[in-house]
């Protein structure tokens, strides 16, 4: 079984870190838009136009399911995605709304994101169809927290308490919107107290693997469209080992 996975970066890994422990023996192709990171303040357009062309790109190795990481894709793309491929296509948003909802027990739940992510108010209207009193908070500064590794500490806990001050004594359960979120855990757990915090990812793998067969090699291949500076230490940080990468600057069909 070969499944493709794409994010508009590195952050993504955190989704593909999931879906290896729930499968696996299947054989992964990860692709990275780093070239063209962040997604989270693009219009829709760039948005649709990006995420098909990773999807074409992943599509040339044979891959049976794709994977929508990037929670700003999965708002904006995902539909585009499903009308244009024949295989089956899984965004982050529907697997963490459900997730939240069974766990939540007064159905009042936060979520947390990219501008794009919270303006498209693609979690917003999937939480209120089931019947969730929703809160909802952008949060552009934790992406480029995490990238710079600043995952715990005083400048940390003083980001986070700047945007879930207001989300604090609201909400039962806490969705983490955006694939670089699940870093910052702790901390966001730490402050929120007695808050249940849905991590996209988890939920994600655990709905890939009830359709997914666990057969392959157990492979894995990462593409990137650039070898940014800080590429392989976000890889360490994030898979929690060094592996070889790929750098495919222009995606075309191999
Ligand atoms: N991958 C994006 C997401 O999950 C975060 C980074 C970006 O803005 O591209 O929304």
């Amino acid at each position: 079984m070969k499944i493709g996975i794409f994010d508009s970066g590195v952050g993504g890994l955190t989704v593909l870190k999931a879906l290896r422990e729930e499968l696996p023996s299947v054989d992964f192709f990860y692709l990275g838009d780093t070239a063209r990171v962040p997604y989270g303040g693009k219009s829709k357009e760039t948005i649709q136009r990006y995420s098909l062309e990773c999807a074409e790109f992943l599509l040339s190795f044979g891959v049976e399911l794709l994977v929508v990481a990037c929670n700003t894709a999965s708002a904006y793309a995902l539909e585009a995605l499903k009308d244009k491929l024949s295989i089956p296509v899984i965004g982050v948003i529907q697997p963490g709304v459900e997730k939240a909802i069974k766990i939540s027990k007064q159905k009042k739940i936060g979520v947390i994101g990219t501008r794009g992510t919270i303006q498209s108010k693609a979690y917003q209207k999937l939480l209120e169809s089931y019947g969730a009193q929703v809160f909802a908070k952008a949060c552009p500064l934790f992406v480029p927290l995490v990238e710079e590794g600043i995952l715990n500490g005083t400048i940390a806990k003083s980001v986070i308490e700047y945007y879930l001050q207001e989300l604090k004594g609201k909400i039962d359960t806490l969705i983490l919107g955006c694939t670089h979120y699940p870093l910052l855990k702790e901390p966001i757990k730490q402050f929120m107290g007695e808050v249940d915090v849905v991590d996209s990812a988890e939920a994600v793998a655990k709905k890939v693997s009830q359709i997914a067969r666990n057969e392959g090699e157990g492979n894995l291949r990462l593409f990137f469209t650039d070898n940014s500076p800080n590429l392989r230490a976000m890889i360490r940080l994030i898979l929690g080992q060094d592996l070889k990468f790929e750098i495919v600057p222009v995606l075309c069909r191999l």
